[in-house]
């Protein structure tokens, strides 16, 4: 097959896993593993084999690195084809692109301001000062196995709402039922619209799969969000993320808030846990693999749990309800906050700040705004758009016209004359003239330039959100107009799509540009763009590397659940779909793990409808062999392995 058609199948095909995982319902999870979500055909494709299948097992003449040309001198991508840049451009662009470079130095310092922020999330009087909240799950045993039962669940806080009906047979493979459902915006601002909508659809879904109404039904309820619990089924809401507001929530127990309205709109429904993508996500994972000890999502956001020593979690509120013998716990780190003491601001970009400015909760989720799905594709954009106004690509496609100087507040300035500004002096700036390089004297003084060189610093003020602040509205902004505003159409998927291409005719990268209405890329543009797609992206899995291996030394030093080997459960649109994602992380896994320890990453499909099926089905038959006294509380947990 030719090297064109050979992008352009993978494109395709890359644009129909994405749609299936964000859009689709899913009818049956049997149907939900990864490799059944793709076409048949593409199964052994380099894609799908290498996400989180490999076993590493290291060697002692083990050299660091897995090979991949293009990965390990990521500028070779530029110089495929012989493609022409100027040495000024190339100059400039590895000056715009270069602080999104990372040594494997800066990933060793995350680890041991990682670990820091660790340490005090799990001490009462440091607990404040962490970064990461490490929150104590009650989820203290993995499954056995011989959970049963037909239970509910609900997914909510990711791309989609789903409602699923889980069923579990002992030892057998659960069957899953589910239904994907995406949440109007309107709805992601006020709990009680939110709950009110999920209870309709749980409602029709019960009435779709013929569930009889009029028998209690048991609910696991995967909330993706920062919940502070003092019992498996209860956790009150701390911060919201990726996008969504939910002021009306914050302080609140999120499980009596649902269960109201559960009740209110007479279903008999009983919600017995309540837990976070990640432990889903570890539990579903651990349900097929006993070793798995961490779970991470890497999607619309990130974050990762893991087993905790029970002894060194101070911060649990409350004692009596574990089992007496409780070893471990699982500490959801919410390791998307990060950064929001300022501990990372050695990495951080003026693009990542951009990011930050302006999304609807600014200094809050630094370390997830850094690599995760709901902001990669904007973050490439603001590079990218960089690189436009530099005049670095898209030349053919930036007339003046369609530069951002002539819409909204930025329009306004450039009306700006020298007349306007008499009184103010200014020396930098780039001025659009028609003779580049000619009577560069005359430009810094006379006043056919001064007002437009004020012009381009005010502009770039506004830009910044320091002046003109009440003017500029988010769709005044230059964002919104020209090949700036195709370029922020830029998705997380986008960048997966332009991955993919080789260097050779780039046909996914002008597949994607077409898709935006950038029309004319030169093979120079293609390279450039896939360039810095791989530079962000990169840096993304090198964080998760390195955060992952902290939560794997924390294990490996943990003398109560010392283990050789652990397996990592991952799930998550951006691992799963993005095409180097899982290569990157291996490749630095093996650089920052111990060294004693070997592991295993694996796709952990469907976490947060299993493992929440899982934790309410336990949760439940507990309380029901309380309720009844049949067992002491510590033989009920000595049968069963495991605790509500
Ligand atoms: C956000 C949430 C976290 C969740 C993650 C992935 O970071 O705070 O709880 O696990 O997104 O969905």
């Amino acid at each position: 097959m030719s090297k064109k058609n050979d992008d352009n199948r993978y494109s395709n095909w890359i644009q129909n896993c994405w749609h299936h995982f964000c859009l689709r319902p899913k009818e049956n999870s049997s149907e939900y593993s990864h490799s059944t979500t793709i076409d048949n055909n593409h199964k052994n494709t380099r894609f799908v084999s290498q996400a989180g299948k490999e076993i590493v097992t290291r060697e002692s003449n083990f050299d660091g690195l897995l090979h991949d040309p293009v990965e390990e001198n990521i500028t070779s991508i530029l110089h495929v084809n012989e493609n022409f840049i100027s040495s000024k451009d190339y100059t400039e662009l590895m000056r715009i692109t270069s602080p999104f470079h990372i040594t494997v130095e800066t990933l060793a310092h995350l680890m041991t301001t990682m670990e820091k922020h660790c340490q005090m999330g799990l001490e009462p009087n440091t607990k404040s000062s962490s970064d990461l909240k490490m929150l104590p799950t009650y989820v203290t045993n993995l499954p056995t196995r011989k959970e049963q039962g037909d239970i509910l669940a609900l997914d909510l806080g990711g791309t989609n709402f789903r409602t699923l009906l889980v069923k579990l047979h002992p030892n057998n493979e659960p069957q899953v039922i589910s239904e994907a459902h995406i949440v109007p915006d309107s709805k992601k601002l006020l709990a009680n619209d939110l709950f009110e909508f999920i209870v309709d659809v749980l409602k029709q879904f019960m009435i779709r799969n013929q569930l009889d109404l009029e028998q209690e039904y048991v609910l696991g309820f995967t909330f993706s969000f920062a919940c502070e619990q003092i019992a498996l089924n209860k956790g009150k809401f701390l911060t919201p993320s990726k996008g969504w507001v939910l002021s009306d929530l914050i302080g609140q127990d999120v499980v009596q808030v649902l269960q109201r309205i559960i009740y209110q709109k007479q279903l008999k429904v009983k919600i017995t846990a309540l837990i976070n993508d990640t432990v889903g996500t570890l539990m579903a994972c651990a349900y097929h693999e006993n070793t798995c000890r961490v779970g991470v999502i890497l999607g619309t956001g990130t974050n990762a749990c893991y087993f905790e020593d029970i002894n060194k979690i101070h911060t649990i509120s409350d004692r009596a309800v574990l089992p007496t013998e409780a070893t471990e716990m699982i500490i959801n780190t919410e390791w998307g906050a990060l950064g929001e003491g300022g501990c990372l601001d050695m990495l951080i970009t003026n693009f990542d700040r951009e990011i930050d400015r302006i999304s609807n909760n600014p200094g809050i989720h630094i370390f997830e705004k850094l690599i995760s799905g709901m902001y990669m594709g904007r973050l490439a954009a603001e590079v990218l758009a960089s690189l436009i106004n530099q005049g670095i690509i898209l030349k053919t496609q930036r007339d003046h016209k369609q530069s951002y100087r002539y819409y909204g507040p930025f329009h306004a300035l450039y009306m700006l004359q020298t007349s306007h500004i008499s009184e103010i002096e200014l020396d930098t700036g780039h001025t659009i003239s028609n003779n580049p390089g000619i009577h560069i004297f005359e430009k810094l003084i006379s006043g056919m330039y001064m007002g437009r060189l004020a012009a381009e610093v005010l502009a770039s003020l506004i830009n910044q959100g320091i002046i003109l602040k009440t003017q500029r509205d988010h769709k005044q902004s230059y964002r919104y107009y020209g090949p700036f505003h195709a370029l922020y159409m830029l998705q997380t998927s986008h960048i997966s799509e332009i991955e993919l291409d080789t260097g050779h005719t780039f046909a996914n990268t002008r597949n994607v540009l077409k898709k935006l209405g950038l029309d004319y890329a030169t093979n120079t543009d293609c390279a450039i763009i896939s360039y810095t797609c791989r530079l962000i992206s990169r840096r993304a899995a090198m964080l998760t590397a390195a955060a992952i291996a902290v939560l794997m030394k924390r294990l490996h030093e943990n003398k109560q659940v010392a283990m050789k080997k652990i397996c990592i459960g991952i799930d998550g649109s951006l691992y799963r779909f993005h095409p180097r994602f899982n290569m990157v992380i291996q490749r630095h896994l093996k650089i920052l793990a111990p060294v004693l320890l070997n592991y295993e990453l694996r796709i952990s499909a469907d976490g947060s409808g299993i493992g929440a099926a899982i934790c309410a089905i336990t949760a439940n038959d507990a309380r029901q062999a309380l309720r009844k006294g049949e067992i002491q509380k510590s033989s009920f947990y000595q049968q069963h392995n495991r605790i509500p």
